[in-house]
């Protein structure tokens, strides 16, 4: 498949994840995503308001595809919702971790992401009241997933500091969320989420993968420390968005 952009060490594919001929050897080191919640989100060319069930089955299948394009020691960190409450109340982390072990992810380890987002706390269900009091936590999690064996095989680079590896392998990550209207994105993360995935859980010289590409923040992250990236993003304008995003933070060799 032509890819949307290509600039060594970048490559952008205008596609839908669902589709399970996208790629067909395995190559993926390490994803990085943040899927669509399901929470009502106007995306341009995803519904997020799928039944729950609708959404689950949408969540199997692509969790399916990026295990079938991983190597063996590939790894998995999925940014999801602890819970939602937007049309039911829904353990969405709890599913979805119930859903990657049955695709043949195995479990590694949760990373629970406080980004402090006190807005969220409009609903009290009853106010101050034992009749139906409404409890949310402002966090997200960050689930870590691998594909056969946690042990890299082979011996890379690590670019990690002393000071990053101690704060990080502690699994309360502290950082703010991304402005949707500084991006001009509906979801973005902010970029220190997939800096700490990439090198915690990556060697220099990596293939990093993020099947849900959005603003590309992944991509722009693995390629100033020095990894592959690869994305796949359904939506025309948000891979345009991606690429001048990647262009003004990433200065891309254009040798060869
Ligand atoms: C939560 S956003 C990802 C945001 C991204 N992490 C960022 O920092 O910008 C999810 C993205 O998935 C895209 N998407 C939804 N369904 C898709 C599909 N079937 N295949 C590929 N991309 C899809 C949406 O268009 C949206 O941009």
């Amino acid at each position: 498949m032509k890819p949307y952009y290509h600039e060594e060490p970048i490559t952008i594919y205008n596609a839908n994840i669902l589709d399970q001929d996208l790629f067909k050897t395995p190559f993926i080191d390490l994803i990085v995503t943040s899927p669509p919640y399901n929470v009502g989100i106007e995306y341009n060319r995803h519904s997020d308001t799928l039944s729950y069930e609708e959404y689950l089955e949408f969540s199997r299948s692509w969790l399916e595809n990026c295990y079938r394009w991983s190597k063996p020691t590939a790894r998995l960190c999925l940014n999801v919702p602890l819970d939602k409450n937007k049309g039911g109340l829904k353990p969405v982390g709890a599913d979805l971790t119930k859903i990657a072990q049955e695709v043949g992810w195995s479990y590694q380890s949760t990373i629970v992401w406080n980004e402090g987002n006190i807005s969220r706390r409009t609903a009290w269900g009853s106010w101050m009241s034992a009749s139906a009091p409404y409890v949310i936590a402002p966090v997200e999690l960050i689930i870590v997933f691998y594909k056969e064996r946690w042990k890299k095989d082979y011996r890379g680079r690590s670019d990690i500091s002393k000071e990053e590896f101690m704060e990080w392998t502690n699994g309360l990550w502290t950082f703010p969320g991304e402005s949707k209207k500084r991006i001009g994105h509906p979801a973005p993360f902010p970029r220190e989420l997939p800096r700490r995935c990439i090198k915690l859980f990556s060697y220099v010289g990596d293939t990093i993968f993020d099947p849900f590409l959005g603003s590309g923040t992944t991509l722009i992250e693995a390629a100033l420390l020095d990894r592959r990236g690869i994305g796949v993003e359904i939506d025309p304008g948000y891979c345009a968005l991606a690429r001048q995003r990647i262009m003004d933070h990433v200065a891309i060799s254009t040798e060869g």
